[in-house]
């Protein structure tokens, strides 16, 4: 996994628990933090950061994760804005990640892991999405996809219908989105 990830990790952490907690959680996970955006590091380094984050907030771990996301978008849109700006929904913006984010992140990061979605419209106006990667990560992909909406200030209800942790092959989620919120 990409260093950003834990970067971002880092940011959200210490902007919500302060740098105390930070420290903390690398104690809990035995790890150093020295992680530069660009690096590779093993993904057991953030299911450990995880595992730490879960026993410390008394939160499962999927919580945590969904929590991460997020929190984790303010940073995304202020660091990469051009993948925001050119989107006015955050069904559009969500429809890009595998056309048009993950590839671009594939380019500025190389070697980076990212997870392949379907998406598919519902006659009901909801969007059906699939999630698959060996990472088993969809609670930060609900969690972006959270985010996503606070930031285009939209209300969207996240169903998760299938679970790889649940021993399913891939996931499967259906996401109802909601009119804009008035501003
Ligand atoms: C709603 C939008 C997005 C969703 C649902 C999403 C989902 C995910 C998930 C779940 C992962 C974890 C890896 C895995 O599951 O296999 C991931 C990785 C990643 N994503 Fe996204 N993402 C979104 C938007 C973005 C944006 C805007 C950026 C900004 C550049 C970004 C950059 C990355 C990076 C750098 C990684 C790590 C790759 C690695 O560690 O090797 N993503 N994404």
């Amino acid at each position: 996994m990409k260093g950003i990830v834990f970067n971002l990790l880092e940011e959200v952490v210490i902007r919500h628990q302060g740098e105390d907690a930070w420290d903390a959680l690398l104690e809990g996970a035995g790890l150093d933090g020295a992680y530069t955006s660009l690096g590779s590091y093993p993904d057991e380094h953030m299911y450990r950061l995880v595992g730490a984050a879960s026993e410390a907030l008394g939160m499962p771990p999927f919580d945590v994760l969904r929590w991460f996301g997020r929190e984790a978008m303010p940073s995304l849109a202020l660091r990469y804005p051009a993948y925001f700006s050119t989107h006015d929904s955050t069904r559009s913006f969500v429809l890009s990640v595998n056309s048009i984010i993950h590839p671009e992140v594939r380019k500025i990061y190389p070697g980076a892991d990212v997870p392949t979605f379907g998406f598919r419209d519902e006659p009901d106006g909801s969007l059906h999405m699939t999630y698959r990667s060996p990472r088993r990560l969809c609670a930060l992909a609900q969690g972006f996809i959270e985010g996503a909406a606070i930031h285009f200030n939209e209300t969207l209800d996240f169903e998760h219908l299938d679970c790889m942790h649940r021993g399913d092959p891939e996931c499967r989620c259906r996401i109802t989105f909601h009119d804009k919120r008035p501003s």
